[in-house]
């Protein structure tokens, strides 16, 4: 039986691919290993603990020794694993540096060894920076604005020259902006949602100007799952969709969905080197029959559906106080000056 090594795989877009890996690929057997940071939830590994074609792994993409075996066992990884929250990045790089980067590199070294095993490093549009227009394409010149944005390309870089040097046969994947369910709230759609049910105010950077483009997390999975199919080693896919949207109207559509009132929207102080815009083009990936399937609309009202469906699955991260610490740190101030 086929096995998928999925690292940082109890966090968003590991949860999710888990789920979409078991029920589209009965003969796989999927391994999720994972540090569980505060942005793992062990109710996500719960969801697959009754199927036998699952299994899970504490531990850290830095610790070669105890990640040497499952990779040994595997015949397609996909990387997952990464600090993400670009404010988070900017309160404290250094945890991005140890595992956007550093732990890149430890398993790009044990792909040195295990020569014959496809290896996805999954990476961001961030990479290349504020797009003000036109399209960003795998050639793009990268110009991350973040220390997030910046320990990924990074890793993008160092993946390359592991293909180039080695012959580690890496496919990088560079998507935009992922929406649905277990996505933490301290992201912006889920932080909107979870407020907007709690009656608190929904915080907008700036002007709410800043556009993004969006994609269904299971147009994201099935995106993985062609490229490991058919994509050719050392290339990099850019993974887009076309659905544009600023934050303050997806903060409105939100409200509109739940029937609450636009008063809620407090603007507050920017992200320092907020980036204006992200955009892709996918081409390369539509070549390969790859389209999204779910549109931005829909997408979000699923995710609605989610939040207000499982109140306790993101009440617990809220009242954590690793949750509170950081709105405290990262909204405190910002609500306080707004006007
Ligand atoms: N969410 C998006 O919109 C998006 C878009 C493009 C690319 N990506 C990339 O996709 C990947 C997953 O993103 P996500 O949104 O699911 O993030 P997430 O923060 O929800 O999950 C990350 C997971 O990685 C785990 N992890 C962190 N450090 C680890 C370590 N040292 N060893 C093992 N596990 C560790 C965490 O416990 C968590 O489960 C990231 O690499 C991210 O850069 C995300």
């Amino acid at each position: 039986m086929p096995v998928l090594l999925i690292t940082g795989g109890a966090g968003f877009i590991g949860t999710n691919l888990t789920r979409y890996w078991l029920e589209n690929h009965p003969d796989w057997q999927v391994i999720v290993y994972d540090k569980m940071t505060y942005a793992a939830s062990h109710r996500n590994i719960e969801l697959f603990e009754g199927c036998p074609r699952f299994s899970f792994f504490k531990g850290d993409i830095a610790d070669r020794q105890s990640l040497e075996p499952l990779l040994a066992r595997a015949d397609l990884i996909i990387n997952l694993a990464a600090e993400t929250h670009v404010d988070r990045s900017l309160m404290d790089p250094e945890s991005f540096l140890r595992t956007d980067l550093i732990g890149t590199y430890n398993l790009l070294e044990l792909h040195r060894k295990y020569r014959d095993k496809k290896f996805i490093q999954v990476s961001t549009d961030e990479v290349y920076g504020s797009v003000p227009e036109g399209k960003a394409t795998e050639d793009s010149h990268l110009n991350p604005s973040s220390p997030y944005s910046a320990t990924k390309a990074g890793a993008d870089l160092l993946a390359i020259a592991y293909f180039k040097s080695y012959g580690v046969p890496v496919i990088i994947t560079r998507c935009c902006n992922n929406l649905g369910p277990f996505q933490y709230p301290e992201k912006l759609i889920p932080l909107l949602i979870t407020n907007a049910l709690m009656d608190l105010p929904l915080p907008i950077y700036g002007d709410g100007k800043q556009v993004r483009e969006w994609i269904y997390v299971d147009d994201h999975c099935r995106a993985l799952d062609i490229i490991a199919d058919r994509g050719q080693i050392g290339q990099i896919y850019n993974i887009g969709t076309g659905y544009e949207r600023d934050n303050l109207s997806i903060a409105t559509q939100i409200l509109n969905l739940l029937n609450k009132p636009l008063s809620l929207i407090r603007f507050v102080a920017d992200r320092p080197a907020h980036d204006k815009r992200y955009a892709l083009d996918w081409q390369k990936l539509k070549n390969l029959g790859w389209s999204p399937v779910v549109p931005f609309e829909e997408a979000l009202k699923r995710t609605v559906e989610f939040y207000v469906s499982n109140v306790t699955w993101w009440r617990e991260i809220r009242e954590s106080p690793v949750f509170r610490s950081y709105y405290e740190a990262n909204y405190g101030w910002r609500f306080q000056d707004s006007r």
